[in-house]
């Protein structure tokens, strides 16, 4: 098991866009991380669908902080995907992903994402094509879930999309049906790694440290892809590291210093580019899971909750962030 493992940052559409990319990477360094989805159906997509979702594509497919943007596209047809594979692939992203765990059910209704499990021979077609069409020139990998209903074509599928040529696969340890719901099934990625020929990342429901340990322990891995836990805690990725030198473990209260900064950059960068009436929500929306770990994330949330007003959003922000003495040093 390596000493130092890859931690990747995962996939989150309409949660973890290259706004807060930027911030997240800035807390912590990642391996790469991993756009939302690009969804392909029946063309290929210009440029600037891909440049809106990885603007990062701009910037050498790095964020601010140097760390490397993959893109992702879900869909079922392996021609088009492939089409968009190529034009992809022309714009030099730090790699391509397919996306085989989307349980939306939109999504699901048009064969795209989760439903696909249950296709291994389609799931083949799909990394064969895409893998002829980016033939080696960036690196291209596969996320999936266990399954739809149950894990019983899990390694199936996982074995479908390595014999189509992805080089590395992300497993997501719950089927379509559990959704998010607890717990993650991590020993089933133990046995995907042993039945493929391919890295396997181990992804889901790593929230701490400890989560970490048992997630490596439970799947044999030591590599992850963090979700949900890398927005709540940004300092995860270096609290596992800094476990794995055998550091001393910090209180995450006395980290939100060097958050509290971050935090107003997010919301200049929401301000800068999404539309004025949902920006609020944007941040709230990052507080919310920031709430979980930081007590002083808690107490901003509390001060933002009923404010609509961007103006007095920026207000609550540089009063509780913003000055030495407030909330951001005193903690
Ligand atoms: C709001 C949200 C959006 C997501 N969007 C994507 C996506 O676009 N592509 C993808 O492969 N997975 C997506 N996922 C799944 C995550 O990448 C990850 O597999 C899942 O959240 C489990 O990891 P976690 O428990 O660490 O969050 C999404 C998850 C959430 C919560």
């Amino acid at each position: 098991m390596s000493v130092t493992p890859r931690l990747l940052l995962a996939p989150m559409e309409g949660l973890l866009d290259a706004r807060l990319r930027a911030v997240v990477t800035q807390a912590a360094h990642y391996d790469w991380c991993v756009t939302e989805f690009v969804r392909v159906t029946g063309t290929v997509l210009p440029a600037r669908c891909y440049t809106r979702v990885a603007p990062e594509l701009l910037n050498s497919s790095r964020t601010g902080a140097g760390v490397p943007v993959r893109v992702q596209l879900l869909g079922s047809d392996p021609v088009c995907l492939a089409e968009n594979a190529d034009q992809l692939t022309q714009l030099a992203p730090a790699g391509i992903d397919l996306n085989f765990g989307c349980p939306a059910p939109t999504v699901n209704r048009h064969r795209g994402g989760a439903v696909l499990l249950d296709e291994p021979g389609l799931l083949c077609d799909i990394a064969a094509a895409c893998a002829r069409a980016v033939a080696g020139r960036v690196p291209f990998t596969a996320k999936m879930r266990l399954g739809v209903r149950d894990a019983s074509r899990a390694i199936e599928a996982a074995q479908a999309l390595a014999d189509g040529g992805a080089q590395m696969i992300v497993v997501h340890a719950r089927t379509k049906e559990d959704g998010y719901r607890p717990p993650a099934h991590w020993p089933w990625i133990a046995r995907i790694a042993e039945a493929v020929p391919v890295p396997v990342v181990a992804n889901g429901e790593i929230w701490t440290v400890a989560d970490y340990l048992r997630c490596r322990s439970e799947s044999g891995l030591a590599d992850v892809m963090l979700g949900r836990g890398a927005v709540a805690d940004p300092l995860l990725a270096e609290r596992i590291r800094a476990a794995l030198r055998g550091e001393p473990a910090r209180e995450p209260g006395q980290d939100w210093v060097r958050l509290a900064p971050l935090v107003i950059e997010y919301w200049q960068r929401v301000l800068g580019h999404v539309e004025a009436r949902y920006a609020a929500g944007r941040l709230k929306q990052w507080l919310n899971l920031l709430r979980r770990v930081y007590p002083q994330a808690e107490h901003l949330y509390r001060q933002l909750r009923a404010v609509r007003e961007n103006d007095e959003v920026d207000r609550v922000l540089r009063r509780e962030c913003g000055t030495p003495g407030a909330l951001g040093v005193a903690a």
